[in-house]
């Protein structure tokens, strides 16, 4: 099992062959994920959000999801995420393979590492999306015929609400060009873990008070709607490549602890 994909919002539907379900025991609770095929491999489907839309973005339980998918074998994960666009350059439908976060998050369980038996690590996310499963994306992409842009700064809130349009303009101001709530600490966990991470930010609205009309969670589904069959198709392109080498930082990340 070397690649999983995570489904965030609007793409839960995603249809993968002969799926079938499993349900792991983690330390941190249990996790149902589904199992199917893309082209000769298998892949493991995790709905961010539970069935149905049931967690907000702060109640999610990353830590779960992640030693889940560790649990499964998993190497490689491909996480879909929706965002609201900052910047001009980048409008609703657009696809974008962030390359760096801002952590705005205020009240999420942030490590594995605690202290106690498990020890302290500090890890390095100096390129937190691993640079070469993004150019698997790309890759990918260009087989597909998909546009995505390749690199750009992922917000992450705390939700669930919608952002201030002061916030917008202080997160335009420090170099953020979207907006989630999803994204932090899920990246962080997959290093910790010594797995790749890349996201896939789908671009479903204009930031708050861009273009001065309220935010809804519907608009965001609506976008997503649109988009979620150029997703299939990147998704299922990517891991027709078949490229499940680590030949990346990802995997020896975490070296220090020795756990993983
Ligand atoms: N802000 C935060 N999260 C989001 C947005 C947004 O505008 N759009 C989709 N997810």
């Amino acid at each position: 099992m070397n690649y999983a994909l995570i489904g965030g919002t609007g793409v839960e539907k995603l249809v993968l062959k002969k799926t079938k379900q499993h349900r792991v025991d983690t330390p941190y609770g249990n996790v149902s994920l589904d199992i199917g095929e893309i082209g000769m491999s298998e892949v493991v489907f995790l709905k961010r959000h539970g069935t149905g839309h049931t967690y907000p973005p702060h109640r999610i339980n990353y830590r779960a999801n992640i030693w889940a998918l560790k649990t499964m074998g998993v190497k490689k994960i491909l996480a879909t995420g929706a965002v609201g666009s900052i910047v001009d350059e980048l409008t609703i439908g657009d696809i974008v393979l962030v390359d760096q976060f801002l952590d705005f998050t205020k009240n999420r369980p942030l490590t594995f590492y605690e202290g106690g038996d498990r020890g302290v690590l500090h890890i390095d996310v100096t390129e937190p999306y691993c640079p070469v499963l993004r150019n698997n994306i790309t890759e990918g992409a260009v087989r597909a015929g998909i546009k995505v842009k390749n690199g750009g700064v992922y917000v992450c809130t705390e939700g669930p609400r919608f952002e201030t349009p002061a916030e917008i303009k202080m997160f335009r101001l420090l170099g953020g060009h979207l907006v989630g709530m999803t994204g932090v600490p899920e990246v962080v966990l997959a290093r910790e873990l010594g797995m790749c991470y890349a996201t896939i930010a789908l671009v479903t609205n204009q930031a708050a008070g861009i273009n001065h009309e309220p935010l809804t969670h519907a608009e965001v589904i609506a976008s997503m709607n649109l988009l979620s069959n150029t997703v299939a198709a990147l998704v299922e392109s990517t891991c027709k490549l078949m490229d499940l080498d680590q030949r990346c930082y990802c995997a020896t990340g975490n070296k220090e602890t020795g756990l993983f």
